[in-house]
Protein backbone atom coordinates (compact mmCIF):
# COMPACT_ATOMS: atom_id res chain seq x y z
CA UNK A 1 0.00 0.00 0.00
CA UNK A 2 1.06 3.40 -0.55
CA UNK A 3 -0.62 6.56 -0.15
CA UNK A 4 -1.70 9.24 -2.44
CA UNK A 5 -2.09 13.43 -1.76
CA UNK A 6 -3.79 15.26 -3.78
CA UNK A 7 -2.95 19.12 -2.65
CA UNK A 8 -4.66 22.13 -3.92
CA UNK A 9 -3.46 25.79 -3.41
CA UNK A 10 -5.75 28.53 -3.83
CA UNK A 11 -5.38 32.16 -3.70
CA UNK A 12 -7.28 34.70 -1.15
CA UNK A 13 -7.08 37.71 -2.51
CA UNK A 14 -8.74 41.15 -0.82
CA UNK A 15 -11.04 42.70 -3.68
CA UNK A 16 -8.96 45.52 -4.65
CA UNK A 17 -6.01 42.79 -5.56
CA UNK A 18 -7.94 41.38 -7.74
CA UNK A 19 -6.52 41.52 -11.37
CA UNK A 20 -8.54 43.97 -13.53
CA UNK A 21 -10.39 40.89 -15.50
CA UNK A 22 -11.37 38.73 -12.48
CA UNK A 23 -12.16 42.21 -10.90
CA UNK A 24 -14.81 42.91 -14.07
CA UNK A 25 -16.08 39.47 -13.58
CA UNK A 26 -16.92 39.38 -10.52
CA UNK A 27 -18.83 42.81 -10.78
CA UNK A 28 -20.56 40.96 -13.99
CA UNK A 29 -21.60 37.90 -11.51
CA UNK A 30 -22.29 40.26 -8.73
CA UNK A 31 -25.22 41.99 -11.21
CA UNK A 32 -26.19 38.71 -12.21
CA UNK A 33 -27.54 37.76 -8.81
CA UNK A 34 -30.22 39.99 -9.32
CA UNK A 35 -31.84 38.21 -12.16
CA UNK A 36 -31.71 34.92 -9.79
CA UNK A 37 -35.01 32.73 -9.65
CA UNK A 38 -34.78 31.78 -6.05
CA UNK A 39 -38.02 31.71 -4.75
CA UNK A 40 -37.79 28.77 -2.87
CA UNK A 41 -34.08 29.27 -1.15
CA UNK A 42 -34.09 32.85 -1.18
CA UNK A 43 -30.30 31.95 -1.81
CA UNK A 44 -28.98 34.08 -5.54
CA UNK A 45 -26.58 32.92 -7.23
CA UNK A 46 -24.80 34.76 -10.09
CA UNK A 47 -22.10 33.53 -12.46
CA UNK A 48 -19.98 35.17 -15.01
CA UNK A 49 -17.88 33.87 -17.62
CA UNK A 50 -15.48 35.50 -19.51
CA UNK A 51 -14.84 33.57 -23.70
CA UNK A 52 -11.66 33.50 -25.56
CA UNK A 53 -13.14 36.51 -27.80
CA UNK A 54 -13.78 38.54 -24.92
CA UNK A 55 -17.05 38.00 -24.24
CA UNK A 56 -18.65 38.37 -20.97
CA UNK A 57 -21.27 35.71 -20.40
CA UNK A 58 -23.73 35.53 -17.30
CA UNK A 59 -25.92 32.96 -15.56
CA UNK A 60 -28.21 32.83 -12.37
CA UNK A 61 -29.51 29.95 -10.79
CA UNK A 62 -32.94 28.93 -11.95
CA UNK A 63 -35.02 26.80 -9.02
CA UNK A 64 -38.43 25.01 -9.52
CA UNK A 65 -41.40 24.19 -7.45
CA UNK A 66 -40.13 20.55 -8.41
CA UNK A 67 -36.99 20.91 -6.63
CA UNK A 68 -34.36 19.03 -8.28
CA UNK A 69 -35.38 20.38 -11.83
CA UNK A 70 -33.69 24.07 -10.72
CA UNK A 71 -30.43 24.50 -11.95
CA UNK A 72 -27.34 26.38 -10.46
CA UNK A 73 -26.40 29.71 -11.88
CA UNK A 74 -22.81 27.77 -13.41
CA UNK A 75 -24.23 25.20 -15.05
CA UNK A 76 -26.68 27.50 -16.82
CA UNK A 77 -24.11 30.06 -17.84
CA UNK A 78 -21.62 27.14 -18.96
CA UNK A 79 -24.26 25.75 -20.73
CA UNK A 80 -25.72 28.75 -22.10
CA UNK A 81 -22.04 29.19 -23.29
CA UNK A 82 -21.20 25.80 -25.00
CA UNK A 83 -24.97 25.71 -27.05
CA UNK A 84 -24.25 29.72 -28.12
CA UNK A 85 -20.45 29.69 -28.96
CA UNK A 86 -19.71 25.55 -29.04
CA UNK A 87 -15.63 26.28 -30.45
CA UNK A 88 -15.07 29.17 -28.08
CA UNK A 89 -12.93 28.32 -25.00
CA UNK A 90 -13.66 29.87 -21.61
CA UNK A 91 -11.11 31.79 -19.51
CA UNK A 92 -12.44 31.87 -16.34
CA UNK A 93 -15.64 31.88 -14.37
CA UNK A 94 -16.58 34.15 -11.56
CA UNK A 95 -19.65 33.63 -8.83
CA UNK A 96 -21.06 35.65 -6.42
CA UNK A 97 -24.10 35.11 -3.70
CA UNK A 98 -26.51 37.23 -2.05
CA UNK A 99 -28.61 36.05 0.37
CA UNK A 100 -30.39 37.97 3.70
CA UNK A 101 -29.55 40.96 2.18
CA UNK A 102 -25.82 40.98 1.35
CA UNK A 103 -23.18 39.41 -0.21
CA UNK A 104 -22.33 36.46 1.58
CA UNK A 105 -18.81 37.18 3.67
CA UNK A 106 -17.64 33.99 2.51
CA UNK A 107 -17.21 32.64 -0.90
CA UNK A 108 -19.92 30.54 -2.23
CA UNK A 109 -17.81 27.14 -3.53
CA UNK A 110 -19.61 25.34 -6.80
CA UNK A 111 -21.40 22.59 -5.62
CA UNK A 112 -19.80 18.56 -7.22
CA UNK A 113 -22.50 18.50 -10.26
CA UNK A 114 -21.54 21.79 -10.99
CA UNK A 115 -17.36 21.22 -10.59
CA UNK A 116 -17.96 17.98 -13.23
CA UNK A 117 -19.99 19.77 -15.73
CA UNK A 118 -17.07 22.39 -15.54
CA UNK A 119 -14.61 19.98 -15.97
CA UNK A 120 -15.75 18.71 -19.33
CA UNK A 121 -15.43 22.59 -20.84
CA UNK A 122 -11.89 22.87 -19.48
CA UNK A 123 -11.05 19.90 -20.43
CA UNK A 124 -12.44 19.68 -24.15
CA UNK A 125 -10.44 22.70 -25.25
CA UNK A 126 -7.29 22.20 -22.88
CA UNK A 127 -7.29 25.46 -21.39
CA UNK A 128 -7.13 26.17 -17.48
CA UNK A 129 -10.67 27.63 -16.68
CA UNK A 130 -9.46 29.81 -13.05
CA UNK A 131 -12.73 29.33 -10.63
CA UNK A 132 -13.34 33.05 -9.19
CA UNK A 133 -15.07 32.68 -5.78
CA UNK A 134 -16.39 36.18 -4.39
CA UNK A 135 -16.94 36.47 -0.79
CA UNK A 136 -17.04 40.31 1.41
CA UNK A 137 -14.47 39.13 3.12
CA UNK A 138 -12.45 38.02 1.03
CA UNK A 139 -12.43 36.11 -3.00
CA UNK A 140 -10.61 32.93 -3.81
CA UNK A 141 -9.34 32.00 -6.82
CA UNK A 142 -8.49 28.16 -7.71
CA UNK A 143 -6.51 28.26 -11.28
CA UNK A 144 -8.66 25.67 -12.62
CA UNK A 145 -11.69 23.92 -12.38
CA UNK A 146 -9.37 20.34 -12.39
CA UNK A 147 -7.91 21.56 -9.02
CA UNK A 148 -11.81 21.74 -7.48
CA UNK A 149 -11.78 17.36 -8.23
CA UNK A 150 -8.90 15.92 -7.26
CA UNK A 151 -8.33 12.49 -8.91
CA UNK A 152 -11.18 13.57 -11.42
CA UNK A 153 -13.35 11.67 -13.81
CA UNK A 154 -12.66 12.69 -17.92
CA UNK A 155 -13.42 11.63 -21.03
CA UNK A 156 -9.76 9.71 -20.96
CA UNK A 157 -11.51 7.67 -18.10
CA UNK A 158 -13.67 6.06 -19.91
CA UNK A 159 -10.81 3.95 -21.72
CA UNK A 160 -10.36 1.75 -19.36
N1 LIG B 1 -26.50 27.16 -6.04
C1 LIG B 1 -25.85 27.63 -7.14
O1 LIG B 1 -26.47 28.21 -8.05
N2 LIG B 1 -24.52 27.45 -7.23
C2 LIG B 1 -23.75 26.87 -6.27
O2 LIG B 1 -22.56 26.78 -6.45
C3 LIG B 1 -24.35 26.35 -5.05
C4 LIG B 1 -25.83 26.45 -4.97
C5 LIG B 1 -27.92 27.38 -5.94
C6 LIG B 1 -28.79 26.16 -6.02
C7 LIG B 1 -30.03 26.63 -5.30
O3 LIG B 1 -30.84 27.36 -6.20
C8 LIG B 1 -29.51 27.60 -4.26
O4 LIG B 1 -28.21 27.97 -4.69
C9 LIG B 1 -29.42 27.01 -2.86
O5 LIG B 1 -28.71 25.82 -2.87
Amino acid sequence: MKELTFATTVKSYAFDELPETYRQLVEKAKAMTRNSYSPYSGFRVGAALLLDNGEILGGTNQENAAYPSGLCAERTAMFYANANYPDVPVRALAVACYTNGHFTDEPGSPCGSCRQSLLETEHRFGKDIPVILYGEKHTIVFESVRSTLPYCFVNDSLQG
